[in-house]
């Protein structure tokens, strides 16, 4: 039987408020049948959900598309409901029924739709340079039987809602960060169910936030205004078809709140005595409250919330208590988390608490906070004197593992203490075990440096002064990131920030959304993110609209570079980061040895061969060629400059080796002299990498793809630093900015630039996806619409299992060898794809000749054979193979 599930409309579940013009839908097929492929499909759109009022239907389209179908014909109106729903027929002769409804809403389309103010606390509530969040609220009388209610609401800073005294939504830091001089989100809550006939209130309280709080490290602050405000409007439908708007403006009112200060980097200071219970609810007594005050800022920013947003997504019991040598009660959390602490208190009115964040205790076991450099990551809570009182904080967050507590009573209880988990809350879709506890150990470790540094911006780290989008951070680990999570919501709205933010002359500012001077921008590796991301979405997702959407973004950044220096077709002036924190730096350097032109030029062309497959893809035959041409082009000249006639590159670090081989840029004697030389580098270093953060994400790809997959595998087994496990070894629990965050002896590399959760070297997990448990996409069918199940068993490992949920559902990868050697592949493939399955050992250039010790094959009942260890399965199912 043939099923149509999983219906999603710009990748969500039935989304509401999206703003999106031409809808893309997309679905997965169920059967339990074999080699099942979509043959035709059937949409509708209705206005109810009874599909008695049909708004459109596609008809049968024959067509084995089943992902980012675009809805084209429907003009979408501001706050309406749409419903869809789809039928599939296969190549078995099948169809099946109607799936079930699915809908998706819009927002408020038009600034037309508007006629809220932006509104904030008057200077005699919260005097201007004061750090004290206000407090906003309006009571509000409502008649029977309504229908339906929703609330469209922004602010510059942050924002909580509260609806007759409980919690609007769960989403934490709205609207979220973007580039707010260009794009500012707007939020949609149904509220239906918090109404009531009669009277209502609602309030808000704001935060600085990203807005107007600290950021950088220094000590900036109103970058982007001063003035934090609220825009809200609620619509309210009744049963009899009339419509009431509830809006901000001068007759909301405004008062000051408990949160006495509240930044991202530096916590959050909280007066409980002055609480005003009751304060978003009717019947409160508002009297002593100021009129709110008008803000001036115009609507043409606004746009409808685009990625997923920041949810609590777990909570974390601490492990121990901890009296550290310096006599300080300290919290062990057992996991470098991102997020904050909720705790319980007792004691008197007036007494104060503070709650200090770490992310590693010093040799000697005491709490370290100097790697967060000027970031105060401070709660400060003064008691209302209540019996118990229970306290988190909202406009800030914290990277850390441990926490001090000062000022609380002898009798703390670890029970009174709960990490509660932040982050971008994305669909998570891989999985990767294997045999050895120890990389199981850094797969967790790389999920949660995801997950740390996915909030609301892909960030360098979440701890110190920094925290910012940095591009050469995201650029390095989204490919990793596509494994773990869909994170194709999450990267589009940063690229259109990225897009909105980049120079006139196509340059690209260092982070994203841009706080930093005007100077920076524009390094190698770090700007190419403007190419690299959305391409990387385009081959996970099958994402085409992000190609459009970026592709002028794309060829800006590419023709940047195009004018820097004399030579169009190198580049070898400006600032670079280089191969950042390479092993290879010179004494007291962050800069590794590879030289930076070289690695500029290296980007250049990489950067101009995705262009090229881009604008193939998006069907621009002329710029197609253009782009082939340029990077013809750019590889001559970069020979010319870098390689001798006798094919030796003339830059000799791993890093420089690994980039020439994984861009594709030497052929025949070069290129075989580069894995020679690789391989001579490895052995000098004892089989140690001493690359960056250029040259780590490649490095196992080059070797494996070169015949050098037991060295790839060597590297991952290390345990002495520099490795991935020396860190694992130490105790790490996320992912280190630096090889030797921990020395040996136990001392710490440096205070200034030492995050214990950086993202960038979980690159790896890239490899261990694409070449361990072997599940990767083709770039001729990108998405997984076709498959490529390539796994690379290495001694080390008697069993992997990898398993990604595509777009068109899950595939498995899961090898395992038996005592006697006799090996299993395990492979599950989703309807409507094709997989072309290469076990290990058989060499897909040369297949027919290979000659692969191939037993037997198991439960393969339909299309497929396997000739020379290659199989080709079309559609749907679990294949075993054993050998
Ligand atoms: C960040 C990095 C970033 C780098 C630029 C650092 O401060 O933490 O991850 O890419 O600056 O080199």
């Amino acid at each position: 039987m043939l099923e149509v599930v999983d219906l999603r409309c710009e990748y969500k579940v039935n989304p509401i408020g999206i703003d999106v013009r031409r809808p893309r839908i997309s679905w997965k097929l169920k059967t339990d049948e074999r080699a099942v492929l979509q043959t035709a499909y059937e949409i509708e759109v209705a206005a109810d959900a009874e599909f008695s009022r049909i708004i459109w239907s596609s008809g049968k389209v024959e067509s084995d598309q089943s992902t980012h179908v675009e809805i084209v014909d429907v003009q979408i109106a501001s706050s309406t409901r749409y419903y869809y729903r789809v039928k599939s027929w296969s190549n078995k002769g099948d169809s099946s029924d109607w799936s079930a409804a699915a809908f998706w809403e819009t927002g408020l389309l038009h600034t037309s739709d508007w006629s809220a103010h932006w509104i904030g606390a008057p200077a005699e509530v919260i005097a201007e340079d004061a750090e004290q969040s206000p407090l906003l609220r309006k009571s509000f009388e409502l008649k029977a039987d309504i229908r339906q209610a929703r609330i469209y609401t922004t602010a510059l800073g942050l924002y909580e809602l509260e609806l007759n005294g409980a919690r609007v939504g769960d989403s934490y830091f709205t609207p979220g960060w973007t580039s707010y001089n260009h794009r500012l989100q707007v939020q949609t809550y149904d509220v239906t169910s918090m109404l009531q006939e009669g009277e209502n209130a609602i309030g808000a309280m704001l935060g600085k936030g990203w807005y107007s709080g600290n950021l950088g490290w220094q000590d900036q602050k109103d970058i982007y205004g001063s003035q934090i405000a609220l825009l809200l409007q609620m619509h309210i439908w009744y049963e009899d078809g009339s419509v009431e708007t509830i809006a901000t403006d001068e007759q909301w009112l405004a008062s000051a709140s408990p949160v006495l200060m509240s930044e991202i980097y530096h916590g959050e200071t909280y007066d409980a005595r002055l609480e005003q219970p009751g304060w978003s609810e009717a019947g409160f007594h508002d009297s002593a409250w100021q009129q709110a005050v008008r803000v001036e800022r115009g609507l043409s920013q606004l746009v409808a919330q685009e990625n997923e947003p920041v949810r609590k997504t777990g909570e974390i019991k601490p492990i121990a208590l901890i009296q550290t040598p310096k006599g300080e009660t300290v919290i062990d959390f057992g996991q470098n988390m991102v997020g904050w602490v909720r705790f319980r208190v007792r004691g008197d009115a007036g007494s104060t608490i503070e709650i200090h964040h770490a992310e590693v205790l010093d040799n000697d076991g005491n709490f370290y906070m100097e790697n967060m450099r000027s970031a105060k990551v401070t709660i400060c809570y003064t008691l209302k004197g209540a019996d118990v009182e229970t306290y988190e904080p909202r406009f800030t967050f914290q990277g850390f593992r441990y926490i001090r507590l000062i000022g609380f009573d002898a009798g703390v209880q670890l029970g009174d203490f709960t990490g509660i988990v932040l982050h971008s809350d994305m669909p998570a879709i891989g999985t990767f075990e294997c045999s050895d506890p120890l990389i199981n150990q850094l797969q967790h470790n790389i999920e949660w440096g995801l997950k740390g540094n996915f909030l609301d911006v892909p960030t360098d780290c979440p701890q110190r002064d920094e925290r910012l989008g940095w591009t050469g951070d995201a650029q390095m680990f989204i490919r990793t990131a596509t494994y773990l999570y869909n994170v194709a919501p999450f990267f589009t709205k940063w690229s259109r920030d990225l897009a909105a933010d980049q120079l006139e002359n196509g340059g690209v500012p260092f982070v994203i959304p841009n706080v930093l001077s005007k100077e920076s921008h524009s390094s190698s590796a770090w700007g190419d993110a403007a190419v690299i991301v959305p391409w990387t979405l385009y081959m996970a997702y099958g994402d085409q609209r992000i190609l459009e959407e970026q592709y002028s973004s794309m060829k800006a950044w590419v023709s940047y570079i195009q004018q820097q220096g004399d030579n169009p077709f190198l580049w070898n002036t400006g600032f670079h980061f280089g191969d950042w924190l390479g092993l290879d730096a010179k004494p007291d350097s962050y800069v590794g040895a590879t030289d930076r032109d070289y690695i500029a030029t290296a980007f250049y062309a990489y950067s101009t061969s995705l262009l090229q497959k881009t604008a193939a893809v998006l069907g621009k035959t002329e710029d197609a060629e253009y782009y082939a041409k340029l990077y013809a082009d750019i590889v001559a000249a970069y020979t010319e400059e870098f390689v001798t006639p006798a094919g030796r590159l003339s830059v000799s670090t791993q890093t420089a080796q690994v980039l020439a081989l994984m861009f594709g840029l030497l052929q025949g004697k070069a290129k075989e002299r580069a894995v020679a030389k690789l391989m001579e580098l490895m052995e000098e270093s004892k089989f140690h990498l001493t690359t960056g953060f250029v040259g780590t994400p490649y490095l196992n790809h080059v070797l494996s793809d070169h015949g050098q997959l037991n060295t790839a595998y060597r590297l991952l087994f290390q345990q002495d630093y520099p490795s991935w496990l020396y860190q694992v070894t130490k105790g790490a629990t996320t992912i280190w900015e630096h090889w030797d965050g921990i020395r040996e002896d136990g001392s710490f590399w440096s205070k200034d630039m030492n995050s214990y959760n950086h993202y960038a070297y979980g690159a790896i997990g890239d490899w261990m996806y694409r070449c361990v448990a072997g599940i990767d996409t083709d770039e001729e069918k990108a998405g997984y619409k076709h498959i490529f199940v390539r796994p690379q068993p290495g001694d080390q490992l008697s069993w992997a299992d990898g398993s990604l949920n595509t777009m068109y559902g899950s595939i498995r990868s899961k090898w395992s060898r038996a005592e006697d050697g006799a090996m299993e592949l395990l492979v599950v493939i989703p309807p409507n794809t094709t997989a072309t399955i290469v076990l290990p050992g058989a060499d897909s250039d040369k297949t027919m000749e290979s000659e692969i010790p191939l037993q037997q094959t198991e439960g393969i009942s339909s299309v497929e054979q396997v000739e020379n260890g290659v199989s080709m399965l079309a559609g749907s199912g679990e294949y075993r193979f054993t050998w």
